[in-house]
């Protein structure tokens, strides 16, 4: 065993596929999720791909003494990945205090209690969002840091300020801020994916419900941007990839190799695509013709942003290795497998 790694969130979409690929790499898992977002039997399924269930906690990360008490029962843990947190961008607009108590007070938490328990270190969940409309692309790390759009991406910065903060007191911890740009795709094996509540706000699950037929037309929101074709140009990366690169955290963060006690990459493929693209994309790697239209541009979206994911490809040496029809591919099968199962 490497080492005893608990994972928070570990029953949602990035935090299951990095449970994956923490356990195929030797590590032993402990998942804290409430659930508000995902459900119990990812963790069977978890233990059908990896052929170990990992030990998991319904608990609630606001709730210190619920926290407190995990980490008394399960000995030492090593580190600590913090995926938990409310990701929806609309939403959080709407309710900021639930956006506010829930992805700052967890964090606070599990920083308070990681010292007294010994826990080593933190890789922390973070978002391109906090660059806003970078003025240079790709975009570094080296980027200022903007003013958030929204309060959920307000969180994102605020927390790894929080995590700044913290190590510079002298706690004696070390943390990897990771800097996702857009997740996106299914685990191959097509048992975990991701599972939005309700009508998904997001693009791919948005695609992959209106190719099976539950929406009756996907909306590009804007045609009119300044890019080669005006629709927005995200960095797609494909999930497992991103699950991936948290395990190149982990390691370096336990073997001591980190350069800064506070280390930030992006992740990201380094290849920007837009909107449209990536509608041709799918209809070229499943034969799925979309119905699609061009509607409005939606409020607070960004024209273009991708990642130059340098720094991770040479200090974590991580890097993105999944081709784009692949992963739309995994994204379909998985759109496909909930069918089956009868859950969208
Ligand atoms: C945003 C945030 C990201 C956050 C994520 C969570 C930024 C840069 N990114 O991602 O940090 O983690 O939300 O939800 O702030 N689109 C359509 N039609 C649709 C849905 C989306 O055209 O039905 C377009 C959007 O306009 C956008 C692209 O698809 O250009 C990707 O959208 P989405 O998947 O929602 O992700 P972001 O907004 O990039």
């Amino acid at each position: 065993m490497k080492g005893k790694i608990l994972v928070t969130g570990g029953t949602g979409y990035i935090g299951s596929h990095t449970v994956v690929e923490l356990q195929e790499s030797g590590y032993e898992v402990v998942i804290v999720d409430n659930l508000s977002n995902s459900r119990a039997d990812v963790v069977d399924y978890i233990g059908q791909i990896t052929g170990t269930r990992p030990a998991f906690e319904q608990a609630d990360c606001r709730d210190l003494d619920a926290l407190d008490e995990i980490f008394a029962r399960h000995g030492q843990i090593d580190a600590i990945i913090h995926f938990a947190a409310s990701k929806a961008v609309g939403e959080s607009v709407q309710k900021p205090l639930l956006y506010y108590r829930n992805n700052i007070v967890s964090l606070l938490n599990l920083l308070e209690l990681m010292p007294r328990y010994g826990v080593k270190g933190i890789v922390f969940s973070s978002s391109c969002t906090v660059y806003g409309q970078p003025d240079v692309l790709p975009v570094t790390e080296a980027a200022p840091i903007k003013k958030a759009e929204s309060p959920y991406g307000n969180t994102k910065q605020i927390n790894e300020e929080i995590i700044q903060d913290t190590v510079r007191s002298g706690t004696p911890i070390s943390a990897v801020l990771l800097r996702y740009f857009n997740p996106i795709g299914a685990h191959p094996s097509a048992l975990i994916g991701e599972l939005p509540n309700g009508v998904p706000m997001n693009l791919v699950p948005f695609i992959t419900q209106t190719a099976i037929g539950i929406r009756p037309q996907l909306s590009v929101f804007g045609d009119d941007y300044g890019t080669p074709d005006g629709s927005c140009i995200r960095d797609y990366i494909n999930v497992v990839d991103l699950a991936k690169a948290h395990v190149f955290a982990i390691s370096r963060m336990l073997e001591g190799k980190q350069a800064e006690q506070v280390e930030v990459f992006n992740i990201g493929t380094g290849r920007g695509l837009s909107v449209l693209e990536l509608i041709h994309a799918f209809e070229a790697a499943t034969g799925v013709k979309l119905n699609y239209r061009i509607a409005p541009r939606r409020a607070g979206d960004i024209e273009q942003v991708w990642a130059d994911p340098r720094k991770a490809n040479d200090v974590l040496g991580w890097k993105a290795t999944t081709g784009i029809e692949d992963t739309l591919r995994s994204a379909w099968n998985w759109q496909l497998k909930l069918r089956e199962r009868g859950i969208q």
